[in-house]
């Protein structure tokens, strides 16, 4: 694996190994890696012969009051688990490089990035959607790998990617879940041990969704109901919202079909997390931690 911080040596090491690969693979990060990150590299090494993976903490994504300065990083860790997953690539740019200056010229995501999480995080999706075409630019991957935990981050840049016409395939993986449920997250490691044991209810939340559905109930705010039942009865948590979303343009859905997402956000304590489900696969559709 070769490490590289400035943008013009990545951007010449990524010509070489498309040369080289035919085939370069992309997984962009924030980094302080577990194994949902790791799943999406080996999703990327068997979509293309050669792997890079970024690790940029993205100010631009970060409302004030949020938690930029204290985004976990643990670079001697990532290096270690990115080498293991068979990342060719690990590009870690600075700030300072990325951002000479603040930017003038970036990405609007358009209304779908204004809803769901977009409405609590103003800003939020025109961080992201900027950086990530940034990153593209250097990379110029012909394939790219998300999480599906960040469902609407996912959905937004495969539209950007089609209405830019960036010629990039997006590839969407399940998200990765603790034994007990808790979906994988970098910001797991605020969770203090109370937390933590609250935290379950929110893959619980999506369960009692999918129950529902699978009982044979179509209405979208009836299965919001069942979910948001389940976080009413622990007062640690603090819902932001709780949604039955169309995927295909991110509006609620009033009535719900296998394809509709349920997706919720809550702060447990002083940590905000976010979970969703795909209401036809259930959380059976998702994987496993190895532990
Ligand atoms: O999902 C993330 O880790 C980030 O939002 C991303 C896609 C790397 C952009 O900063």
């Amino acid at each position: 694996m070769r490490e590289i911080e400035r943008l013009d040596e990545m951007r010449a090491a990524c010509a070489e190994a498309r040369a080289a690969g035919g085939r370069l693979a992309f997984v962009p990060t924030m980094g302080f890696l577990h194994e949902g990150h790791l799943r999406l590299a080996r999703l990327a090494r068997e979509r293309a012969p050669r792997v890079a993976l970024s690790i940029f903490v993205n100010p631009l994504q970060f409302g004030p009051g949020e938690d930029y300065e204290r985004y976990p990083r643990d670079a001697a860790r990532d290096r270690g688990l990115a080498a293991s997953a068979g990342v060719d690539l690990l590009w870690m740019p600075s700030v300072a490089e990325m951002y000479p200056g603040p930017p003038r010229v970036t990405v609007a995501p358009g209304a779908a990035g204004d809803v769901f999480e977009g409405a609590v995080r103003p800003g939020h999706f025109g961080g992201v959607l900027t950086v990530v075409l940034k990153l593209f630019e250097v990379v110029r991957p012909d394939v790219a790998v998300f999480g599906r935990k960040d469902v609407q981050q996912a959905a937004l840049v495969r539209r950007m990617v089609t209405d830019l016409g960036l010629g990039v395939a997006i590839v969407v993986a399940p998200t990765v879940r603790e034994a007990d449920g808790l979906a994988l997250s970098s910001r797991n490691v605020y969770l203090d041990a109370a937390a933590r044991g609250r935290a379950v209810l929110l893959s619980r939340a999506l369960g009692a969704g999918v129950e529902r559905f699978r009982r044979g109930e179509r209405r979208g705010d009836a299965l919001v109901a069942a979910a948001r039942a389940v976080l009413a009865a622990e007062p640690g948590i603090a819902v932001d919202y709780v949604a039955c979303i169309e995927p295909g343009d991110f509006t609620a859905a009033a009535t719900a079909t296998d394809a509709c997402v349920l997706a919720l956000a809550a702060r447990v304590g002083a940590t905000r997390l976010i979970d969703n489900v795909v209401l036809g696969e259930g959380l059976e559709g998702d994987v496993r931690a190895s532990g």
